[in-house]
């Protein structure tokens, strides 16, 4: 499955009355375009002094050593050593070998000027079947990764959770399994007590709409299962886990901050219709506040067309309690948007604008969110299969300023599959100009959210180095860093060098 299947499975779903209680304001996708910023508007761009340039990678994307030092196997090992899964027959068992070049890595991100790396720990290497003894040598890896980093003056943003869940966890029944959250608190509470003199800034999880949805609902990721309900049972058991986790890293650490890494898509109803509408708002509350919702106030988000299926969840009385726990600041990922609209209207193929990403939820057993969602492609495509659209982070950032009274924000990730590769002629460099006019153009952006009253205060890239992408493997690059997976050599491109220049300056014409 390629990055644009992924993310057309990844879009799907999600009750009616959440148009007014989310202030819910993005205009239909007719008036949705803006004209990309002008050279001379991007030379009056500038960031806030203290603004944190940073980049981000994932576990099991880069570090490779599947089986080392006392690692236990995770649903990703199981999945990518299960033959047709994926692309090439790629697997994470070397990657980008990180475990054992970290240095070169972060020598990298000093070079380049970062202020912030944000990366995930491998729960398999802490507790290898996901409960019981401490594997010590994965904690002492992780503190030596730790002390590079602070030695280089750049603030640690550590990711729980990445997706690659301990296999001995999926052996139990996996996150539609409410024991997991208490286990993901134990190890919550493990790192915050091994880590917390070296790492304040914590995720509970990556992406979880996605890692629930995609491994429980449609079962296109590990473990690949498919009914709707394990995917409301899994997301239930993940919204206790975030507030569970949330407890004990504060208990064991007392500079810790908490926050999230939610992938989020701006969404913009198809028509002006009601019913279009209605099903936008439906779709913001599951992909977007599913897990924001719950941490802030404690309740569901208005995702669902009817009543909201607390059985089918697997709801227990005081859940609610369990769930809220107020972050103290918010992350999410911008890629691309949607296009939403009311179960059985999405164009399939046709309509001008909309021809390729078309999905109806589709999900077996969904029949309690009613709605489809498209990536548009009005915009310029990447290799990578999305559509671009800058003005997108602009919107969604000012959406959750307004939503949620003016959080403090941090983009935790975006980027761009491009497949540029070092050129002779250039004396080796890649120049891969693409994916600097995309930042740059999507950073213009993101200022203009900041000038208008955003709190952000921190960008991450995807990613540091082209990695493993998923059930892609090896056939999608979003690193500002090339690597040449035959010998591990690594090339910064010419957007990481321009990226570099960026961070130092907190200005985009340099
Ligand atoms: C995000 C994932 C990240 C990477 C990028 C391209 O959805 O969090 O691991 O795959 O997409």
């Amino acid at each position: 499955m390629n990055r644009r299947q992924f993310l057309a499975r990844s879009m799907a779903v999600a009750g009616t009355d959440a148009l007014s209680r989310h202030g819910f304001n993005l205009q239909a996708q007719t008036t949705a375009r803006t004209p990309a910023p002008t050279p001379n508007q991007i030379s009056t761009v500038s960031f806030p002094d203290n603004f944190l340039w940073g980049m981000a990678t994932a576990s099991y994307q880069v570090e490779g050593a599947w089986n080392e030092d006392g690692k236990g196997e995770s649903i990703w090992d199981r999945w990518t050593h299960t033959i047709g899964k994926i692309r090439g027959g790629g697997t994470g068992d070397v990657a980008c070998n990180h475990y054992h070049l970290y240095p070169r890595d972060i020598a990298i991100l000093k070079r380049l000027n970062q202020k912030s790396y944000r990366f995930s720990i491998s729960w398999a290497r802490i507790q290898p079947s996901g409960r019981g003894p401490v594997n010590q040598k994965g904690i002492d890896h992780y503190k030596r990764v730790m002390d590079l980093v602070l030695e280089a003056g750049i603030r640690p943003f550590c990711t729980l959770y990445h997706w690659d869940l301990p296999q001995g966890l999926e052996d139990v029944g996996g996150w539609p399994n409410r024991d997991l959250a208490g286990y993901f608190a134990d190890y919550a509470g493990i790192l915050a007590t091994n880590l917390g003199d070296r790492i304040q800034v914590w995720a509970p999880f990556n992406m979880p709409w996605s890692f629930t949805n995609l491994g429980y609902g449609t079962g296109v990721f590990p473990p690949g299962r498919a009914k709707y309900t394990d995917f409301l049972k899994a997301a239930h058991t993940v919204n206790l886990a975030q507030g569970e986790a949330f407890r004990s890293i504060k208990a064991a650490s007392s500079r810790a901050t908490v926050g999230s890494a939610y992938g989020m898509c701006p969404a913009y109803p198809k028509t002006d219709s009601q019913a279009d509408r209605a099903a936008t708002a439906r779709y913001h509350a599951m992909n977007n506040l599913y897990f924001l919702e719950t941490a802030m106030h404690g309740r569901y988000p208005d995702a669902f067309l009817g009543e909201v299926p607390y059985e089918a969840m697997g709801c227990r009385a005081g859940d609610d309690k369990i769930m809220k726990v107020p972050l103290d600041w918010i992350g999410f990922h911008y890629y691309s948007r949607r296009f939403v609209s009311a179960a059985g209207q999405a164009a399939h193929g046709s309509s001008e604008n909309l021809a390729t990403e078309t999905q109806d939820t589709g999900v077996a057993g969904n029949q309690y969110t009613q709605l489809d969602a498209e990536m548009p492609t009005e915009g310029p495509i990447t290799d990578g299969g999305l559509e671009i659209f800058s003005r997108g982070i602009y919107d969604l950032v000012m959406q959750i300023t307004r939503e949620y009274n003016h959080p403090i924000i941090e983009i935790t990730e975006s980027g761009c599959g491009y497949l540029d590769a070092p050129y002779d002629r250039d004396g080796g460099q890649v120049p891969d100009s693409r994916r600097t006019t995309f930042f740059r153009s999507e950073l213009a952006e993101l200022a203009r959210a900041i000038a208008d009253g955003a709190r952000v205060r921190a960008f991450h890239a995807w990613s540091l180095l082209d990695n493993f992408e998923w059930n892609d493997g090896y056939t999608q690059r979003y690193g500002l860093t090339y690597v040449d997976f035959r010998d591990q050599k690594r090339t910064v491109k010419d957007s990481g060098n321009w990226y570099g220049r960026v961070a130092a300056a907190n200005r985009l014409d340099v």
